[in-house]
């Protein structure tokens, strides 16, 4: 007689020698992944039980000089995806394609797969996902968020259970190196940006970065794990760093705050959150204020666990290789007990709230006629649309005109946008020069 309990026979596997791993992109990324296998190899083999060889790496133009044995490069990314004999791929070129197509062929073809692609993951996400679990296979993607400050695996799995109120994130590296010259060293936006470039911190076209995607895409693969559905990208609010000046990042710092772009979302709902990136004013007082240059955050606040904060360096090759190469342990990990795991999938359907359902505070700069009554008739279009104010700095700047700053209270932001509206009507405002919004100490 058998008993229930007694160990069932498997059949026999080849013990595994090695992981075989291709890579798909040798640029930063891809080649800081290569340095750091070769460097931590012994600790590396040490910690998955085999070593890891990599087989094959793709690359899209040959003729660029590169210190390795031409052998191990082809411009045939196919080929790899194809090689039966490839275990694991790290998807390192980025885009949606053809990463995405290549991502998923590997995974057909029976391959598990590290990325750090943060636009696919934050569009393609749920689909991906639960393509890799349904054929048994491990899909991580740890790099393509905050770089070497892991976010994706403590909220999957240390932080799960807890219900989140708040995630407050700086998830891009040029833009806060960009906001942090200009408060430091009074910088106007587009000489930090172009002290950026020439540092290599922000590319030749900043689109990506100065114009908040690359939030928008980070914060949107957090949140799609922490409320457990795809955030939808177009549902997140998304605004850039473009508007700031180094005249509002002077008031701001008078006023007690630092300007910086986050990424934020809230639940609203059971089943929806707002999701949005903006530039903001945040307390010095918040821990996320004092994170400067090219580091990055995340700030959150779960119900058991209460106030949580991540930093690191977000971006680059070293800090990006650490969490390509901690994933692709985890999968050899995974591959030395006979299975996966580590995918854990997510649906769509998420519902996203609307930015006019916002209750925040606000920083307003106007330009206005410097005479008897301006103040006053200001505070009543105010009033007329249940804004509070809470603080205002005001000057003159030459005969006859003057600078005000206010800060509101929390108020709903289609009546401030109401009251702006109406301000901006009045001949004795001459400009509405800017507006953020505030966040308030936690
Ligand atoms: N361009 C990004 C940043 C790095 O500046 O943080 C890659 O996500």
């Amino acid at each position: 007689m058998t008993s229930a309990l007694a160990p069932q026979s498997s059949p026999a596997k080849a013990p595994i020698r090695a992981i075989r791993v291709g890579i798909l992109g040798f640029g930063t990324v891809g080649t800081g992944a290569y340095r750091m296998l070769e460097d931590n190899r012994e600790a590396i083999t040490r910690k998955i039980g085999f070593p890891v060889q990599v087989v094959r790496i793709g690359i899209r133009d040959p003729s660029k000089p590169r210190s390795l044995d031409a052998a191990l490069f082809t411009t045939d990314l196919d080929s790899i995806i194809n090689d039966p004999s490839i275990d694991v791929v790290l998807e390192l070129i980025g885009g949606t394609e053809p990463a995405g197509a290549l991502v998923e062929r590997a995974l057909r073809n029976g391959k598990h797969v590290v990325t750090a692609n943060k636009e696919l993951i934050a569009k393609h996400g749920s689909r991906l996902v639960h393509l890799a679990k349904s054929l048994g296979l491990d899909l991580h993607y740890e790099a393509a968020v905050g770089g070497g400050i892991p976010l994706v695996q403590p909220l999957k799995h240390q932080l799960a259970g807890n219900d989140l109120l708040k995630m407050v994130g700086i998830l891009n590296g040029t833009t806060n190196y960009i906001l942090t010259q200009m408060r430091e060293e009074g910088a106007d936006f587009e000489a930090a940006l172009a002290e950026a470039q020439a540092k290599g911190y922000a590319e030749a076209d900043p689109t990506n970065d100065v114009d908040g995607f690359d939030t928008a895409y980070k914060i949107a693969i957090l949140a799609s794990i922490a409320f457990g559905k795809q955030v939808p990208m177009d549902g997140v609010h998304r605004e850039g760093i473009r508007s700031v000046t180094a005249i509002d990042m002077r008031y701001a710092d008078a006023l007690g705050y630092a300007v910086k772009l986050l990424g934020i979302v809230q639940p609203v709902d059971e089943d929806k959150v707002l999701a949005r990136v903006h530039p903001t004013l945040i307390p010095k007082s918040h821990p996320i204020a004092s994170v400067r240059g090219v580091y990055n955050a995340l700030w959150l606040h779960g119900d058991f666990v209460g106030d949580v904060m991540f930093s690191g360096r977000g971006a680059g090759s070293d800090p990006t290789a650490s969490a390509v190469i901690g994933d692709l342990i985890d999968v050899g990990r995974n591959m030395a007990v006979g299975g996966s795991g580590s995918a854990i999938p997510y649906d769509t359907g998420l519902k996203t709230a609307s930015i006019d359902n916002l209750e925040t505070g606000f920083y307003l700069r106007l330009r206005v006629q410097d005479r008897p009554k301006v103040l006053g008739h200001i505070a009543t279009i105010f009033g007329a649309h249940s804004v509070s104010l809470a603080a205002m700095e005001m000057k003159t700047l030459s005969q006859g005109k003057g600078e005000i700053v206010f800060l509101t209270h929390p108020c709903q932001e289609k009546n401030f946008r109401a009251a702006l509206e109406d301000l901006g009507a009045e001949r004795m405002v001459e400009e509405i020069s800017s507006s953020f919004r505030v966040e308030q100490a936690e």
